[in-house]
């Protein structure tokens, strides 16, 4: 097999910087970093400076969205304690609502039940709640999703604790999805001396054995790969305080073809985790005419050439099995043989007031 075609990926948890971290990246250059991944639709986080919890914010954001995209995009709205009452006109304009149950970059946080409470009763139900939970967290946000009936999406699964309960809850019939991050899978702690604080995000990354269990669920319990493409300048990594998070988006479908290469996945399987599970879960509307041309050939990943702004991979230097060729975007050629061909604005923001998704 040395070419294949693939419907345009969905990448449901990215970190694209606007407002406020542009030096980072923004949505010209997220979004261009998304086509050469092989990408054509990803989520965009609301853990911004200022964050996307008002509508205020919201909006503005969106119109800079509308005029820089370079593939379609949603934006999350983000949970804060201070700004509960926003959240009915938060949800007009927002794909989904994010809840921070634990420590990670930026103040936003949820760490008190009444907010928690408010946000499943306010949010409305026929749009996703996900959360970054990690350990006994995630027994809190399974609680609310039995609590309240309605589903519930877990952010980077990175533990064997986190992955066998959402493996015992999916059992009891309830409606939990969870995604991993492929620097989860390919990455541990056994790389941290190599890498310092090039491989330290949250979750942080996984012992070995974490590391096999996420493998292991990765045919069953495991719904979604989604990159948590997180842009950090070098300068800022190499820093006596270094901010937590990888970059992702040009990495992730080079690393899991390398799987299916290594016959550690099957295609159809990468093809539900990145394409057909997330935009079921999310609710994301179809691409037409959207698809991705992929070289299997053995391919060095480096750090020149990258589109994302930071411009550094925790992969530099590694082997993987394949290379975007191609992407093409409702007919229009997106990105060709490392060229970059979709202008600022090209793309589709969601959701549009008043229409459902
Ligand atoms: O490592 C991380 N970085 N994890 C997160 O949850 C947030 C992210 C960021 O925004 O940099
Ligand atoms: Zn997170
Ligand atoms: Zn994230």
């Amino acid at each position: 097999m040395d070419w294949l075609k693939l419907p345009g990926l969905v990448d449901v948890h990215t970190h694209l910087r606007v407002p406020g971290g542009a030096h980072k990246e923004d949505f010209a250059t997220g979004t261009a970093a998304a086509l050469a991944g092989g990408i054509t639709q990803v989520l965009a986080m609301p853990n911004t400076s200022p964050p996307l919890v008002t509508r205020d914010v919201l909006q503005k954001t969106r119109q800079v969205a509308r005029q820089t995209i370079r593939c379609d995009v949603g934006l999350f709205a983000g949970a804060s304690p201070a700004h509960i009452a926003a959240l009915p006109e938060l949800a007009e304009e927002a794909v989904a609502l994010k809840i921070y149950l634990n420590d990670t970059f930026g103040p936003l946080r949820v760490e008190d039940v009444p907010t928690l409470l408010a946000c499943f009763r306010m949010w409305p139900r026929e749009k996703m709640i996900a959360m970054h939970a990690e350990r006994q967290s995630v027994a809190v946000g399974i609680g609310l999703c039995a609590a309240f009936e309605r589903p519930v999406h877990f952010c980077h699964i990175s533990r064997k604790e986190e992955v066998e309960l959402i493996a015992e809850a999916k059992a009891q019939g309830l409606p939990v999805t969870c995604e991993v991050t492929p620097h989860h899978l390919f990455l541990s702690q056994a790389d941290l001396p190599r890498l310092g604080a090039l491989g330290d995000m949250r979750p942080v990354l996984g012992t070995p054995e974490d590391v096999a269990a996420l493998w292991a669920h990765l045919g069953s319990t495991i719904d979604c790969v989604a990159t948590d493409h997180a842009p950090h300048t070098l300068v800022e990594k190499r820093s006596d305080n270094p901010p937590p998070g990888v970059p992702g988006l040009e990495t992730s479908l080079p690393l899991m073809l390398t799987a299916v290469a290594n016959g550690r996945l099957s295609l159809e399987r990468l093809i539900d985790l990145m394409a057909t599970n997330p935009r079921r879960i999310f609710g994301l509307p179809e691409q037409p005419d959207t698809w991705v041309e992929v070289e299997m050939t053995p391919v060095k990943i480096r750090n020149d050439g990258l589109f994302t702004r930071c411009g550094w991979s925790p992969f530099a230097g590694m082997q993987v099995a394949g290379r975007v060729a191609r992407v093409v975007l409702r007919g229009k050629v997106a990105f060709e043989n490392g060229r970059l061909l979709a202008e600022p604005g090209s793309g589709e923001l969601w959701p549009i007031p008043g229409e459902k998704l």
